[in-house]
This record gives C-alpha cells, sequence and structure tokens, in this order.
C-alpha cells in the first residue's frame, strides 16, 4: 500500500530527532525519496546514517544529546527550520529499567527541542507560519478499546 503523506508548502527544512532509530530511519529514507526540495538535518546520539547521500543542503547528519540544550540550540543555529519531527527517545523496557534516563529523555529533552524550537519560531519572517511540530506516539498512549488512532495523516 503506498504510504500518503503531504508537507505544508511552507515546509522547506526539517529536522527529524532519533533518526538512527527504527522508525527515525525509515522516515529519512522516506522524505529524501518523495521530497527532493526539502532539506532534512537528521540527528541522533550518534550520526545517523546518510544512505549516500553527501550535499549537506540536502541531508546534514549531526550527532547530539537532545538533553543538553545547548546541542539542541546548534542544531537550529545557522538555518531556518520549518518543521520537526520528534522520534527520539527512550523506549518502554528501556526506560522502566533505568527510570532517570527516561524521564529526561522522554520528558526533558523533548521540553528542550519544543523550548528551542518556540524561540526559534520568535525569528520566522513576515507572514511565514508557525513550524510545525510531530511528536509520534504509540498505541500504549490510548490503551483499551478506545484505541483507534487515524490509519493515515495529511497536515493542513
Ligand atoms: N517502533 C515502533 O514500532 C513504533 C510504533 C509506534 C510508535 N513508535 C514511536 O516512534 C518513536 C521512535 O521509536 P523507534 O522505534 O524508532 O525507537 P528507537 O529506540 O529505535 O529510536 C529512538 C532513537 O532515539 C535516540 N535517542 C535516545 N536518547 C537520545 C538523546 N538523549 N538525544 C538524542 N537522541 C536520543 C536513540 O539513539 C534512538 O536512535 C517513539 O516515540 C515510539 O514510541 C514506534
Amino acid at each position: 500500500m503506498p504510504v500518503e503523506i503531504a508537507l505544508p508548502p511552507a515546509v522547506k527544512t526539517i529536522l527529524l530527532t532519533g533518526a538512527g532509530g527504527f522508525v527515525g530511519r525509515e522516515l529519512v529514507q522516506l522524505l529524501l525519496t518523495r521530497f527532493p526540495d526539502v532539506s532534512l538535518i537528521a540527528t541522533d546520539v550518534g550520526v545517523p546514517p546518510n544512505y549516500g547521500v553527501e550535499d549537506e543542503n540536502r541531508l546534514k547528519c549531526v550527532a547530539a544529546n537532545l538533553c543538553d540544550k545547548k546541542e539542541v540550540e546548534q542544531l537550529f543555529s545557522g538555518r531556518r527550520v520549518q518543521a520537526v519531527f520528534a522520534l527520539h527517545g527512550i523506549m518502554s523496557g528501556q526506560s522502566e529499567a533505568d527510570f532517570e534516563l527516561g524521564y529526561n529523555v522522554n520528558v526533558f529533552s523533548h521540553m528542550n527541542v519544543l523550548s528551542v524550537l518556540a524561540k526559534h519560531a520568535e525569528s520566522r519572517e513576515e507572514g511565514e507560519p508557525l513550524p510545525v511540530h510531530v511528536n509520534v506516539s504509540s498505541l500504549a498512549v490510548y490503551g483499551g478499546r478506545k484505541a483507534t488512532p487515524n490509519s493515515r495523516v495529511v497536515p493542513e
């Protein structure tokens, strides 16, 4: 089944966190294929794969610990970013085994990204819409019989 995906027209540069992870690796490749004119910044704790793309205007791969706000700020430095796909995190088993790590990454590093993005948005050009922030969650959040997430999302 073809994957349906659309981006708001104002989105020219996307920051993907967790780009070396299970979902992040798939999404980077999907965006590279579907949106040849969109610039991607892919980040993870280690430098994520670049899939042979050497042009940093097309795909820039950067290592960053998002628990460190200065490292988050660095990701936005010198670039206009119109969308963030926040895919980083410590998944269930590991975050339960190390609650402090899980809390730091799954809560505070996301706060870092959101607050730096909000600050970044203040300097957007006149008429430019607010940036998009996509947070990926899982069925575990919905729970029970009411777990009926949409099978597709096309942003307005
Ligand atoms: N895998 C699935 O089937 C699935 C299903 C539904 C939802 N999701 C959601 O998608 C998101 C990504 O899941 P995934 O399976 O790709 O997870 P993953 O564990 O494969 O990837 C998470 C990435 O986050 C990175 N990371 C951890 N701490 C970091 C830090 N301090 N700074 C920067 N990066 C850090 C890790 O290095 C890792 O590459 C999660 O929110 C998850 O809940 C996943």
